[in-house]
């Protein structure tokens, strides 16, 4: 009988504070150096709370760097023209260089469209056609922030990932299938399962890296990991409990799956903070493109633990 292993907790609080500390050193040395300050412009196209949050996430954070932030708010029965004239104009203005549009959008508009209508030099989101094809195609690009985060945290547990299963269970455009481009570029051998997947614990059971963006609160049980794996959870599932409170859940049952993993994210308390900070390497990393600019490093995978 095998020993019960108690997994390492991935802590996304303390990743994504060593990679916003080094952030903010590099744009404090792009200011320094180039006396340029990176600038973000959200867009939230109504009202939603949990989008309200996030947006309100990103700009503090992006303050908190010493980058400048805007967050522009239009009302949710805005126009789609309004929306894609906003981001024409924010392609157009020069001391903007990251643009993110929060999403979902309301039914009426056409995401695509939003997507397509971002300058892919300004794409801080990495969901333009361009930088998906420059991901996968190889060259430079802005890459999804999530999954950039997922791969820093796998490195910062793992190291080099060469040779390693890495089963990604999602195939959406903002996170599935960019995470699982990203994880092939780190020379995993990668499996992309989804809802059609045959014997879908079978194919999780074969993964040492398992990244799970499926987005169904506790799917991936405790017997569907590899003794041993790394687990990374994506999912943020909201229930409102019995006293009303919102409670997120992720993709994996984490008190089954801690028993059997050797690293794991929590949710929440994981992804999702290496996701802002993400944002704000894509920011800086944008900036320092768009101004031809070599002699600043941005920051592309988490600093060593102090
Ligand atoms: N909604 C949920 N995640 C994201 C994200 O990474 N970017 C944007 N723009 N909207 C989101």
């Amino acid at each position: 009988m095998s020993a019960t292993l108690i997994a390492q907790i991935i802590d996304g609080k303390e990743a994504s504070a060593r990679l916003k500390d080094a952030v903010a050193a590099a744009v404090a040395d792009l200011k320094a150096k180039h006396n340029i300050v990176p600038g973000l412009a959200t867009v939230l196209v109504g009202e939603d709370p949990a989008s309200q949050v996030y947006v309100a996430s990103k700009n503090k954070t992006a303050h908190a760097l010493g980058m400048n932030s805007r967050q522009i708010t239009l009302p949710a029965d805005a126009p789609e023209a309004d929306v894609l004239a906003l981001i024409q104009k924010l392609n157009a203005d020069p001391d903007v260089h990251g643009i993110l549009v929060q999403l979902p959008v309301p039914k009426h508009i056409d995401s695509f469209k939003v997507i397509t209508t971002t300058s892919p030099s300004k794409d801080v989101d990495g969901l333009h056609p361009e930088s998906a094809g420059r991901l996968v195609a190889g060259g430079e690009a802005l890459v999804p922030c999530t999954p950039m985060g997922c791969v820093m945290m796998a490195k910062d547990v793992l190291g080099d990932l060469s040779g390693l299963h890495a089963v990604v269970v999602g195939r959406s455009n903002l996170v599935g299938k960019p995470v699982a481009s990203l994880l092939l570029n780190e020379n995993c051998t990668v499996t992309i399962a989804h809802s059609r997947t045959k014997d879908l614990a079978a194919v999780c059971r074969t993964a040492d890296i398992l990244v799970a963006a499926v987005g169904r609160k506790e799917m991936i049980r405790g017997d569907w990991i590899k003794p041993g794996a790394t687990v990374i959870d994506v999912g943020i599932n909201r229930e409102t409990q019995a006293d009303g409170k919102n409670k997120l859940f992720g993709d994996v049952h984490f008190a089954e799956a801690s028993q059997v993993a050797k690293f794991i994210t929590p949710v929440p308390g994981g992804v999702g903070l290496m996701t802002v900070a993400c944002l704000m390497v894509n920011t800086l990393k944008a900036c320092v493109t768009q101004n031809g600019i070599t002699n600043v490093v941005v920051p592309m995978r988490l600093p060593p633990r102090k």
